[in-house]
C-alpha cells in the first residue's frame, strides 16, 4: 500500500517509520521542508513537501497532526483538486472521525485510530510500539484496511463506539497524566512542611516504586490504604479543611479523590 503522512511529529515519525517496513511511504507534509526532511531522514522513506498540492494519491493518508488542526486540515484535503478518495484516518484520542466529514462527504472512508502509548520521542516510542493497544472507529471499510495494516506493526486493535471516546481518552489521562500530578502534589506538601530536600527525594523513589509495584501485584483494590479506605471520614474531613485553608484546589481535590477511595473500599465517608 502506499501511505501519505500528513504531520510528521511524535506520532507521525514513529508510525512512519514502522509502516514503512511494510508499505510505500509516499510524501510526508509537515509545515516547513525542513522538518518534513528531518522526519523523512528519521523515516528512512517518503518524499519531504511542505504543501498539499505537492501530494499525489494513495491508499492511505495518515493525519498526524495536533487535535486542533485535524479538521482544518481534512477541510484542505477535501478541497485539493484531482485526488483519488480512500482511507484518510487520524491519531487523536479524544476526537472521532466525525472531524474528517468534508472528506467522508466526497466518498473518502473516515476513521480514527488512537495508539494508547506515550509518544515522547520517536526514537523511544519504535521499540516500545509492539502491542500497544489502538482504540479504532470510522467507516466499517476504512478499519477493515486499518486493522491489519496496525497490527502487522505490532499494535493490538479494539474498535471503540464513537460515543466513548472522550471517556476512553480520560481514562489514559487518568493512568498516566495524573500520577506526575499527584506525586508533586505530594512533594510540594511535604516540601512546605519542612521536609529536608534529600528526604522528599528519597520518598520519591521508595513511596512511589513501591506503590506502582502493590498495584501491580495486588491489583489497585488490593494495593489500597488509607484513612479513606478504613471509612475514616473524620480524620478525611480534617485533611481536607487543612489543606483547603492553604490551597482549596488541592483540598478539594482530596476530598474528591477520597470518596472515590471510600467507593472502592466499599466504604462512606459522607
Ligand atoms: N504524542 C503522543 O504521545 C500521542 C499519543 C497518541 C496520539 N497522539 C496524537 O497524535 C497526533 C499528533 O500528535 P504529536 O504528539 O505527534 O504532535 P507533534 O509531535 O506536535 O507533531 C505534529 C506534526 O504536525 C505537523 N503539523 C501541524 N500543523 C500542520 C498542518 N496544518 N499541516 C501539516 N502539518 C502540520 C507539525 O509540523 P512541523 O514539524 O513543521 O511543526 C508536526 O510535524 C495528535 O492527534 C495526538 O492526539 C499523540
Amino acid at each position: 500500500m502506499r501511505i501519505n503522512l500528513i504531520g510528521a511529529g511524535r506520532l507521525g515519525q514513529t508510525l512512519g517509520r514502522l509502516l514503512s517496513q511494510h508499505h510505500t511511504l509516499g510524501e510526508v507534509l509537515t509545515r516547513s521542508t525542513g522538518s518534513a526532511q528531518a522526519a523523512v531522514d528519521f523515516i528512512g522513506q517518503g518524499q519531504p513537501v511542505s504543501n498539499l498540492q505537492d501530494m499525489q494519491d494513495a491508499d492511505v493518508w495518515l493525519l498526524a497532526v495536533p487535535d486542533r488542526h485535524i479538521a482544518d486540515v481534512a477541510k484542505a484535503l477535501s478541497e485539493r483538486p484531482g485526488l483519488r478518495p480512500s482511507v484518510v484516518v487520524h491519531g487523536s484520542g479524544a476526537y472521532t472521525s466525525e472531524l474528517l466529514a468534508p472528506l467522508q462527504a466526497q466518498g473518502w472512508l473516515t476513521a480514527s485510530a488512537h495508539c494508547l502509548l506515550s509518544f515522547a520521542q520517536p526514537e523511544l516510542a519504535v521499540t516500545q510500539f509492539k502491542g500497544v493497544v489502538c482504540a479504532i472507529e470510522g467507516d466499517a471499510k476504512a478499519l477493515a484496511i486499518l486493522t491489519p495494516l496496525m497490527t502487522d506493526v505490532g499494535a493490538q486493535c479494539f474498535e471503540i463506539d464513537a460515543q466513548h471516546k472522550l471517556s476512553y481518552h480520560a481514562a489514559a489521562v487518568w493512568a498516566t497524566n495524573f500520577l506526575p500530578v499527584l506525586q508533586h502534589t505530594a512533594e510540594q506538601l511535604w516540601q512546605g512542611v519542612g521536609m529536608p530536600e534529600p528526604m522528599v527525594q528519597q520518598l520519591r523513589t521508595q513511596l512511589l516504586s513501591l506503590a506502582v509495584n502493590n498495584v501491580l501485584t495486588l491489583g489497585p483494590q488490593g494495593a489500597l490504604t488509607g484513612p479513606a479506605s478504613r471509612g475514616d471520614s473524620t480524620l478525611v474531613q480534617a485533611q481536607g479543611h487543612a489543606l483547603t485553608t492553604s490551597d482549596p484546589l488541592v483540598g478539594t481535590a482530596y476530598l474528591a479523590l477520597s470518596e472515590l477511595a471510600a467507593k472502592m473500599a466499599g466504604q462512606s465517608i459522607r
